[in-house]
């Protein structure tokens, strides 16, 4: 999972934070999580609306990225950091930079102490065309960024071929 920009429109403006803490739920119908900390801006914008975006951005974005992690919309205009772009939906601002977005529509929302998780149905989905090989979405020519401890991790090589290199431990009957 790579970390990604979460987007929201707050009070009818752009605005875009830092976010480690997402993934997938499910693929049919397909849902995303984010897990945003209550006191930040973007938490009202969404609630607001009820739509966020995902933005994946490339390695290439690392200080802009960390940049909507470090300072709030609250205080600092983070509306002008990149090109947004709406697709149908027009709650949900997007970034032009980013090869991947996704348009989440709030389906439930999960309250923790501190955070509120927002578990978003994709309506809508972008990824550059010279991202995709084969019509596919590409993780090399998307150059995601991972999140490990204090540090923004690219992609290394391939590990092995997922839902077949374990068939090599399954004993015959
Ligand atoms: C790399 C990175 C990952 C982050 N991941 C999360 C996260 O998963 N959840 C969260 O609540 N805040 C996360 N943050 C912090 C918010 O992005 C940050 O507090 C942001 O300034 C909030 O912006 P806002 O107040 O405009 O919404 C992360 C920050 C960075 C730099």
């Amino acid at each position: 999972m790579p970390v990604v920009i979460a987007g929201a429109l707050v009070k009818g403006k752009e605005n875009y934070l830092a976010i480690g803490a997402y993934g997938i739920m499910s693929m049919q119908p397909p849902l995303l999580y984010i897990s945003s900390m209550k006191a930040h801006f973007t938490n009202a914008g969404i609630k607001e609306t009820g739509y966020f975006s995902i933005n994946v951005p490339s390695a290439g974005l690392v200080k802009e990225t960390d940049y909507c992690g470090l300072v709030s919309g609250r205080d600092t205009d983070k509306s002008t950091v990149f090109s947004t772009f709406f697709g149908k939906v027009k709650h949900a601002p997007m970034i032009r930079e980013c090869p991947v977005n996704a348009v989440c529509k709030v389906v439930k929302t999960v309250e923790l102490p501190n955070n509120e998780v927002f578990i978003g149905e994709v309506v809508e989905y972008y990824v550059d065309t010279p991202c995709l090989t084969d019509n596919i979405p590409d993780p090399k020519k998307i150059d995601p960024m991972l999140l490990a401890g204090h540090s923004y991790r690219k992609l290394g090589g391939v590990a092995g071929a997922a839902f077949s290199a374990g068939k090599a431990l399954i004993k015959k009957p």
